[in-house]
């Protein structure tokens, strides 16, 4: 097993449980969908394990070991080098270019061999005459893209995304989940993709709720 939620809950300022006592596992090369109302939770579910946000109780554990129990520096090389994150918001850096933006997570990675190549990922995203502009003069579409490929650039075991394609054209939400599933499919990376969108994934996966706090299991495709 890659990660694992152990018995993970959410309360925040001591009051409001967000999140009762979820667990998930996620296995290598797995596709993972959590769905759920807005305000149920899903983006904080997402975060602590991500390792973004710790649980106020439980544990997460990646490839053995308690993520939010390692240093500071070593939750940062997972974060960096094993995970990647596609958000809602962008959170592009509007002073730098796309190619740097889309580089940023790089210097994670010190065996450079291992990252993608930045010009096979802009094509396939179709953004890659856009290297050298600003995010400004970029569409939300191209943007989300940008996005996508600063995540995938440094080929990270995991890809957590959270509404990836909320908002977005038809064409652009086709690039987007093509590209997810033809990596996970040839570099078996484990997604896990929050969305409210029916059948946006149609490769093999599990499907789970987030309602009233608890996380349920409600398909397993196979
Ligand atoms: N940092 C925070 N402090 C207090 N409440 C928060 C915080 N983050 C999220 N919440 C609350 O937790 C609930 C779940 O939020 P969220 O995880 O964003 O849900 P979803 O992604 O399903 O829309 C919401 O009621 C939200 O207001
Ligand atoms: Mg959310």
């Amino acid at each position: 097993m890659l990660l694992t939620a152990k018995s993970i809950s959410k309360t925040f300022s001591n009051v409001h449980t967000i999140i009762k006592q979820a667990n998930i596992s996620l296995e290598k090369g797995k596709v993972y969908v959590i769905e759920g109302k807005s305000g149920s939770g899903k983006s904080t579910l997402l975060s602590m394990l991500g390792g973004l946000e710790p649980p106020t109780y439980g544990k997460i554990m990646f490839k053995g070991k308690s993520f939010y129990d390692l240093e500071e520096d070593e939750q940062a090389t997972i974060r960096g080098k094993s995970f990647g994150f596609v958000f809602q918001s962008f959170n592009l850096i509007p002073e730098l270019t796309v190619k740097e933006n889309i580089e940023l997570p790089i210097h994670f990675i010190t065996d450079k061999n291992l990252i993608l190549n930045i010009q096979d990922l802009t094509k396939v995203l179709e953004i890659d005459k856009k290297l050298n502009h600003k995010p400004a003069y970029l569409s939300g579409g191209e943007q989300q893209r940008v996005a996508i490929a600063r995540a995938l650039i440094t080929n990270p075991e995991i890809i957590f995304a959270d509404e990836p394609t909320g908002n977005l054209d038809y064409k652009t939400t086709k690039i987007i989940v093509d590209l997810l599933s033809k990596l996970n499919i040839e570099r078996q990376i484990t997604l896990v993709i929050v969305t409210h969108e029916r059948g946006l994934i149609n490769i093999p996966h599990t499907k789970f709720e987030m309602k009233d706090g608890q996380l349920r299991v409600v398909h397993q495709y196979d």
